[in-house]
């Protein structure tokens, strides 16, 4: 019988959703843990709205020295401050961007394996369509993006209308439920058919009636 650690290994078992954006579960998250399932030696990833670079480096460590991360934030002093600090650690394979996710024109079409968007369309106060248009335009057909909205400004950019629309245009593969807006998906074109019944969630029988009310 194989073992659900070798089922893993195989390939066969999907990971968990490991991704965090909450500051208490990344008090116990392990990144390179956290960035291993997504991520293969030689690979390219795109860390979108990286921030101060929480993932940064465990992508840049994830894919090694032959692959290559592309670091990429609106705000011209984080993407600074993060090239310097990779700079000093000595990481050669991360390209860092001052610029918005909705012009990616520096990544040819179909280049990244791994797309990493976390809290950022939720942080985009225009252009989310573009963004989103950037992320399919740079997704290898074998490639994967994760996407997350995280703790929005006052009201959130994103409504859970406009979340679901922007999933329809992906195939999704896994996906959190009312409380948890995150999803791993692919592009529509790759030639995968996946019926509703093949994505896994975190939703919970308890948020049933919830998300019933909300017509989710
Ligand atoms: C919640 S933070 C992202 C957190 C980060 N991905 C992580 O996992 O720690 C959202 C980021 O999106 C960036 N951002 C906002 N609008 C953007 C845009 N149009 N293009 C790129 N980044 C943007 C913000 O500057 C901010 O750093």
């Amino acid at each position: 019988m194989i073992s659900s650690k070798e089922q893993h290994e195989v390939g066969d078992e999907k990971p968990k959703n490991q991704i965090n954006l909450n500051p208490i579960s990344r008090l116990f998250e392990s990144r390179q843990r956290s960035i291993e399932p997504y991520v293969k030696k030689g690979q390219v990833a795109a860390d979108l709205g990286c921030n101060t670079g929480y993932y940064t480096f465990a992508l840049a460590q994830g894919v090694g020295p032959e692959g290559r991360v592309y670091a990429v934030d609106l705000k011209e002093d984080y993407v600074r401050a993060l090239e310097k600090r990779a700079d000093e650690l000595g990481y050669r394979n991360v390209e860092f961007h001052a610029c918005s996710a909705s012009d990616l024109s520096f990544i040819g079409d179909e280049l990244v394996d791994f797309v990493l968007a976390n809290g950022l369309l939720c942080n985009m106060a225009e252009d989310r369509p573009s963004a989103v248009k950037e992320i399919k335009r740079i997704l290898k057909p074998t490639g994967k993006a994760y996407l997350s909205l995280g703790s929005p400004p006052p009201l959130g950019f994103v409504s859970r209308a406009e979340w679901e629309r922007i999933l329809e245009g992906f195939i999704v593969e896994r996906r959190g439920g009312f409380l948890q807006k995150w999803a791993v998906v692919s592009k529509k074109d790759n030639g995968k058919k996946m019926s509703v019944n093949d994505v896994e969630t975190t939703k919970r029988h308890r948020f049933a009636t919830l998300r019933k009310k909300f017509g989710e």
